[in-house]
């Protein structure tokens, strides 16, 4: 096993269990620094040096399922409820236009109090009020015509991770009433429909093996998203999980840059969770080929609320702060922000 492993990935976007494994375990730094570099180039083909920012509201912690590694599992009574109202929600949006940020990300647990009605009535007000901004969704699963309606209604964008594509590891990490099998339909809905969307899944989660890794590039492969959003597993004392082990910083970077060769146009996210476990995760998410950061925008009072995993950061800072702090960051390793919304390369989106 040599550099060729490198070269084959970026030819045949393809990768098998045996080189994943190889680059995942390896302790040839010569083959992970190159690693790193040329998912860094193939990111700078694409997108410069250009780093894109994404506000993220976190609206509801109420969730009616009991995903088992979840802090805000409906079935943990320690998790302290909030809900947004949508004066609040416009609120963080104005916030962060001031800041620069032109895309908002609506991200809660699943929560039947936020109807199809009251969505699309928050989606329109955001889109009149910031027409230049991208709207994405982070809501979970919903049926298509609750998709298709937030869709007309002004929405961009759904993040949606498939979390495993493993129908039998996907039973391991979530109770009955849940399946992989309607995530996944979720997710081919959301595409035909005309989103721009997001999967993904946790590294390390309980029961993780290279096999599964390997089904989840696949699984990635055929729903081809405009973005890839991974991060650790990160252990939440309130949950059955509480006994496993949060995933590692080094095994999310290679990741990172393995699905940045396979997934060259990609936005991928160097996420809240990387730098949890991790105090320059971050910085290291983006040399490792990711190129979006989100900068929260949550209400300072609700933050510590969204409570999704043991000492999650950013819960203490005011948005401004936030927003400085990560360009900083980013900077210091040599990129930088745009204002913009920061599409897909190459997307383009159309309303029937
Ligand atoms: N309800 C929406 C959904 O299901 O997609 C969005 C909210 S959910 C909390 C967002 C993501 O958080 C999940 O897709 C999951 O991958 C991640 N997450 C939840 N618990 C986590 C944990 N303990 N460690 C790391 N990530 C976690
Ligand atoms: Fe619903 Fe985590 S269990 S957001």
């Amino acid at each position: 096993m040599n550099r060729d492993i490198l070269s084959k990935i970026e030819q045949e976007q393809m990768i098998s269990r045996e080189e994943l494994e190889e680059l995942l375990m390896t302790t040839d730094q010569e083959l992970i620094e190159e690693l790193y570099r040329r998912a860094r180039a193939t990111a700078g083909k694409y997108y410069g040096k250009e780093i894109y920012l994404r506000g993220l509201i976190e609206f509801t912690n109420y969730c009616k399922n009991n995903c088992y590694y979840c802090g805000i599992r409906c079935g943990n009574a320690k998790a302290v409820r909030y809900r947004l109202t949508e004066e609040e929600i416009l609120s963080c949006c104005d916030n962060g236009y001031r800041l620069g940020l032109r895309t908002f990300v609506m991200q809660g647990g699943e929560d039947a109090y936020y109807t199809d009605e009251c969505m699309c009535g928050i989606i329109k007000n955001i889109k009149d009020r910031y027409p230049d901004c991208a709207i994405t969704l982070s809501l979970g699963e919903r049926s298509e015509s609750s998709f298709k309606k937030m869709f007309d209604a002004g929405a961009d964008r759904y993040l949606l991770r498939h979390e495993t594509a493993d129908y039998a590891h996907y039973s391991r990490l979530h109770p009955s009433e849940m399946s992989a099998e309607n995530r996944q339909k979720c997710l081919f809905g959301l595409k035909k429909i005309g989103y721009q969307v997001g999967s993904g899944f946790m590294v390390g989660s309980p029961y993780q093996t290279s096999e599964h890794l390997v089904l989840d590039l696949r699984f990635l492969q055929r729903l081809k998203p405009e973005m890839i959003g991974i991060g650790p597993y990160i252990t939440h004392k309130d949950t059955p999980f509480s006994h496993y082990p949060s995933g590692t910083l080094k095994k999310t970077l290679r990741l990172i840059a393995i699905l940045r060769l396979m997934f060259p146009t990609a936005l991928i996210p160097s996420t809240t969770a990387l730098g949890t476990i991790n105090p320059r995760g971050r910085e290291l998410g983006l040399c490792a080929g990711a190129n979006v950061v989100m900068p929260n925008l949550s209400p300072v009072s609700k933050r510590k609320l969204y409570d999704l995993y043991d000492n999650k950061i950013c819960t203490g800072e005011e948005a401004a702060e936030c927003c400085e702090c990560l360009k900083r960051r980013i900077e210091s390793v040599g990129y930088k922000v745009v204002c913009g919304r920061g599409d897909a390369a190459g997307f383009k989106t159309v309303r029937m």
